[in-house]
């Protein structure tokens, strides 16, 4: 997003300055230790945003599928703390490259399907075919994402995860969405640094402003995302559009089946979860006194505590509802965003991308390579009540093949040539994912 259309966004309504009176009103001393909370975070950001830059994209971890169960403290903690990681050979090269090409056949046999861009479709509005189940399904897929939903847990807590009631870490969930198969060239603008899975309700909902407690406190350093705590009734999207997910994904994620590296279009990340939630949560109740485009903005003495406007920025009126957080160098000056969406490392087909479902992230405009950068979208989702429920009304969508639920409304699939059936799905645990076998 460049400044100008920034600057032409509709402003947030009036009552969300209550919403941010009412938040400050109801954490004792909330001025004072945001206050100085602010003003280390800036001193962290500084520091911190100034090493990612320096190491560039060996700031992002890799490890191998097959190492994911001996990995040490130590390297935990880096994955955990950067919020992203490459994970190599989840499935074979051959079988990745083979979903592409059947993916390929699928969008030539049957003409109609949506795309983008409409003269040159490379990103569709398919969900339901067969290369997509069989990927979903696939038992090392799904056990990547049971991997990756175990880097939560319950702090404050003396028994176990699996003891609340519904949920358990270990049972993995699908959640249908796209594949793109994107050509070489410039120009996609659809994906500026963001993030998804909630945009204003991450104040609004008081459940989902649990996950921020400590930040709200002015305690960001006390902060884990990955407290499963408030996510588990977190209400991510309260106005119901279109494109937003309704669940709980623990990490999104896409499955590469073509070689993608830096600069061929691939996923940027910014690569420190603590930090870009502290300061896109505490950001709206602060105000720049000088420009947000001089040196001068990386002193925190140059902001001021401010309750006065309805602004939570980078959050924007949309469809009836709210997009965002979209961080911009403009609103959020301190990310140092131009220098710090670091790309994630080369990747080959059987390899995944995987975030955490608060990372800021963007895509990159332009593809300089030769080939297609051809990635499904799937992320990790644990065994919850509420995704549960999801997965309930995503399966008969499933069966009678329309769009997921949470997804633009638009023609089922059931008229394609190639559409997957449950006899597709991989495995048992692909089965019980879908909730087409009882959990
Ligand atoms: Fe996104």
């Amino acid at each position: 997003m460049n400044l100008a259309s920034e600057e032409k966004l509709p402003p947030m309504p009036p009552r969300f300055a209550d919403l941010k009176a009412s938040i400050a009103a109801s954490y004792p001393g909330f001025e004072q230790n945001l206050t100085r909370a602010w003003g280390e975070l800036l001193a962290e950001l500084d520091l911190k945003t100034k090493q990612i830059k320096y190491e560039g994209v060996n700031y992002i971890p890799q490890v191998k599928f097959a190492d994911l169960n001996d990995l040490s403290a130590e390297e935990l903690d880096i994955i955990k703390r950067r919020g992203a990681v490459v994970i190599k050979d989840i499935v074979p090269d051959e079988d990745a490259v083979k979903w592409k090409e059947e993916l390929k056949q699928f969008v030539k046999l049957n003409e109609s399907v949506e795309g983008t861009p409409p003269e040159d479709k490379q990103f569709f509005q398919l969900y339901w075919t067969k290369p997509q189940v069989q990927a979903r399904s696939h038992p090392n897929v799904l056990a990547a994402t049971v991997w990756l939903n175990n880097l939560y847990r319950v702090r404050n807590q003396s028994s176990s995860q699996e003891t609340i009631q519904g949920v358990d870490l270990n049972v993995p969930l699908t959640y249908a969405d796209r594949f793109r198969i994107r050509k070489p060239g410039p120009g996609w603008n659809f994906h500026p640094p963001h993030i998804d899975g909630g945009t204003i309700e991450r104040w609004e909902d008081p459940y989902f402003r649990r996950c921020f407690e400590e930040i709200f406190q002015g305690k960001w350093q006390d902060h884990d995302p990955y407290d499963l705590g408030g996510r588990l009734e977190a209400r991510s999207s309260l106005y119901g559009r279109p494109n937003q997910s309704s669940i709980f994904r623990s990490f999104q994620g896409w499955l590469a089946m073509s070689e993608t590296a830096p600069t061929e279009g691939t996923l940027k990340v910014f690569p420190d979860v603590l930090l870009s939630n502290a300061y896109i949560i505490m950001r709206p109740f602060f105000t720049p006194l000088v420009d947000t485009c001089s040196e001068e903005i990386f002193d925190p003495s140059n902001w001021k505590f401010d309750l006065s406007t309805p602004d939570f920025h980078g959050i924007y009126p949309r469809d009836g509802g709210y997009a965002g957080p979209r961080p911009t160098s403009k609103t959020h000056p301190n990310m140092r965003l131009e220098e710090t969406m670091i790309p994630v490392p080369k990747v080959n087909p059987g390899d995944a991308v995987f975030w955490h479902c608060d990372v800021v992230h963007s895509v990159e405009t332009d593809h300089l390579g030769k080939g297609d950068s051809a990635v499904m979208y799937i992320p990790a989702v644990p065994l919850t009540p509420q995704n549960l429920a999801y997965v309930e009304r995503q399966k008969e969508t499933f069966l009678s093949k329309e769009r997921p639920p949470d997804f633009p409304r638009g023609p089922a699939e059931a008229g394609f040539v190639g559409v997957a059936g449950v006899e597709d799905l991989l495995s048992d645990a692909g089965k019980r994912a879908m909730g087409l076998i009882s959990v």
